[in-house]
């Protein structure tokens, strides 16, 4: 465990920082819409608690977006910045909106992994997630303008 290292839930005022975050997440797509301020003010006032960041000091060095409709949670931008990765710290993040996620009555969490993710993949695995292999994954697009942009 990182010395001095604490997750606590996000808010709107952490979103330049988890922003700055997220693109330099190697393989993250930001979607132009859902991840705008406004966006994420929107989520954030819809899932006050099951959202949170991972700090030193003042820094933030991860985060997991969860939605919850009241039937699943989903997890989202599950990540924490390279050089501060193998200490627990996504292990202690998920533990943290699990907790939540329980007191609100929540039954059971779903998330998209790449295949190509290896290390996410692996990740998931070691903490006994299951893989759902008997599962197509299908989208239908609302807002065309919500376009994906990769980090590289
Ligand atoms: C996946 C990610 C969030 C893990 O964060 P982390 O803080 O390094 O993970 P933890 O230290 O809590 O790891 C818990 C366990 O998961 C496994 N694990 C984590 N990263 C792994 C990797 N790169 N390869 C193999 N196993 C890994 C390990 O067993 C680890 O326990 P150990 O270190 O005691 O062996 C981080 O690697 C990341 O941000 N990756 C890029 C974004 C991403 O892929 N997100 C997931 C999208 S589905």
């Amino acid at each position: 465990m990182e010395s001095g290292m604490n997750v606590r839930i996000m808010n709107i005022h952490d979103y330049q920082k988890v922003l700055s975050l997220w693109k330099s997440i190697e393989g993250f797509y930001i979607r132009s819409i859902d991840d705008s301020f406004e966006g994420m003010s929107k989520f954030l006032e819809r899932n006050p608690s099951t959202n949170v960041v991972a700090l030193q000091g003042d820094e933030i060095i991860g985060s997991i977006l969860c939605g919850y409709d009241g039937r699943c949670a989903y997890f989202y931008h599950v990540c924490v910045k390279k050089e501060h990765r193998h200490k627990q710290i996504g292990k202690r993040m998920v533990d943290f909106v699990i907790q939540e996620l329980q007191n609100i009555g929540a039954t059971h969490i779903n998330l998209v992994a790449f295949k190509s993710n290896e290390a996410g993949n692996l990740f998931w695995q070691e903490l006994h997630w299951t893989l759902k292999e008997e599962l197509n994954l299908y989208e239908y697009i609302l807002n065309p303008n919500n376009i994906r942009l990769l980090n590289t």
